[in-house]
């Protein structure tokens, strides 16, 4: 029997909400058939896909990043504002594609309106200038009688969007990347864009550009850029068609934030640094089977994909003090939780703990102790890249354990990964106990490789609720699933 003990007193930290957030980019049907859809019945008269629109709010998105990605390093926000018959019409180096500027500034800062999520812009750093993203910072948030305040005006948006977030550049040091750059030459080149952004808006927030959180690039991003930013950013993706390989790979975001954050901690003494910098954790996901150049980039999840998720999304809640945002990549069609036709849509595997964890889990992450079997993957045939660092052992059961400021209530997110058995645990209370009626969330399918269609679910939810009182109850976590379990407590 495995055990997972849970204390109120043992609190990790709160765990920030704007770790749910999304991130859509100009690639492939992201945008131009996913979020925005001109002349579809499915979109209302602005072109926007009320389907789609329907389908994220549930997600509770925070904060949403835009418009990349690669994307961004090609890209000209003013081709992307006014008259949309009038904008440009562009080669698009990234993904080689072709860019209409129809969805552009304006239109993305009202899909953020309607979804009620806060905007978070990354800048140009490839083929833009630092001119360029200041003028752009004025176009959002510029209040005085000045050239790009007021065409944001003549463009018939009075007051200022007020965006809060921005990246400086992305992915800068790729050679896919558009203007890819040493880090010394990015950090040199990020202080000057930070400084006139920050002239233009004292009241923003920036991202300094980060690789994987553990590289010699984060080292010298971070000492560079620590008196320029409030977050560091960090992109991983992972996956497998190995499940185990598949489901533990998103534990190297673990070695991820207790390196950057090591670093953080160090460049702040040695230069004696007081504002705080945390990570920005704004691409994450798993994404393995397709790249653009291969054809269409429309990754298909499967139930072991879903198992991946929600494992990254534990660790986010673990390292609560570190990672404060975390954008998943991306929200629509390409690689991500929700797949349309022009005829409508349906909801990947990915969907339901990305959802199940947004709805349930509460604001105070618990240190949870948890005593169970564990897998290492010396062995497993992985076209992943293993280093022995990465090969565990991981325990079966992960767990994030969270409750409300009061402690009234506890919210388990325990995903088991083992593929053929379900693991039967007691969950403990120390110092108070369990009291009254308890909801369990489980996504569940027939196997890892279940996945989701427009003709089938195999992926979904069960709901059910059950009676917990004392100090522990017994739980049997289905084989490969992820489950979130609601349970009020009674304080002595
Ligand atoms: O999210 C897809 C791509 O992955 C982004 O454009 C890029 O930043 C990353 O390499």
């Amino acid at each position: 029997m495995a055990k997972i003990k849970v204390d109120l007193d043992r609190r990790i930290g709160e765990l920030d909400r704007r770790v749910f957030g999304g991130f859509i980019e100009h690639l492939g049907r992201c945008i131009y058939g996913g979020i925005f859809d001109e002349g579809s019945p499915l979109s209302d008269e602005r072109g926007y896909r009320e389907d789609v629109l329907e389908a994220l709010r549930p997600l509770r998105m925070p904060i949403l990043r835009w418009p990349g990605g690669n994307f961004v390093s090609g890209y000209h926000w003013t081709d992307g504002i006014g008259p949309r018959e009038k904008r440009p019409r562009r080669m698009e180096l990234a993904w080689h594609a072709e860019e209409s500027n129809r969805f552009g500034t304006d239109e993305f800062m009202e899909y953020c309106r309607l979804l009620g999520t806060e905007p978070y812009l990354c800048v140009n750093m490839g083929t833009g200038t630092m001119d360029e993203a200041a003028a752009w910072v004025e176009y959002c948030n510029g209040t005085g009688d000045t050239y790009w305040a007021n065409l944001r005006r003549a463009y018939g948006h009075e007051g200022p969007y007020s965006v809060k977030y921005w990246g400086l550049g992305n992915e800068m040091y790729g050679p896919w990347q558009i203007g890819a750059l040493s880090a010394e030459d990015y950090v040199k080149k990020a202080r000057e864009f930070a400084k006139v952004m920050k002239w233009t808006d004292p009241e923003i927030e920036l991202v300094g550009c980060g690789l994987n959180g553990w590289s010699e690039w984060d080292r010298v991003v971070i000492e560079g850029l620590a008196p320029f930013v409030d977050y560091h950013s960090v992109h991983l993706y992972t996956g497998s068609d190995d499940h185990w390989s598949n489901v533990l790979a998103p534990h190297q975001a673990e070695r991820a934030l207790k390196t950057s954050q090591t670093l953080i901690d160090r460049a702040r003494y040695e230069q004696g640094i007081e504002h705080p910098i945390h990570i920005a954790y704004d691409e994450w996901n798993v994404w393995f089977r397709e790249r653009s150049e291969e054809g269409v980039l429309e990754e298909r999840y499967n139930l072991s994909d879903a198992l991946a998720v929600a494992t990254y999304l534990n660790i986010f809640a673990r390292y609560c003090n570190t990672v404060r945002i975390a954008n998943l990549a991306q929200m629509v069609n390409v690689i991500a939780p929700i797949f349309t036709s022009k005829d409508g849509l349906f909801l990947q595997t990915i969907y339901h703990p990305l959802r199940l964890y947004a709805e349930n889990l509460r604001e105070v992450v618990l240190d949870a102790h948890v005593d169970c079997e564990t897998h290492d993957l010396e062995g497993e045939t992985s076209p992943w890249p293993h280093r022995v660092a990465d090969l565990g052992p991981f325990d079966v059961l992960d767990v994030a354990a969270t409750c409300d400021a009061a402690g009234t209530e506890i919210v388990l997110a325990v995903v088991n990964r083992d593929p053929e058995n379900g693991v039967s645990a007691t969950v403990q209370l120390a110092d108070a106990g369990f009291g009254g009626h308890a909801t369990s969330y489980e996504v569940v399918g027939e196997s890892p490789k279940a996945t989701n269609s427009f003709k089938d679910q195999e992926v979904g939810v069960s709901e059910r609720g059950f009676e917990a009182s004392g100090k522990s109850f017994e739980y049997t976590f289905p084989a490969c699933s992820v489950t979130v379990l609601r349970v009020p407590v009674i304080q002595p």
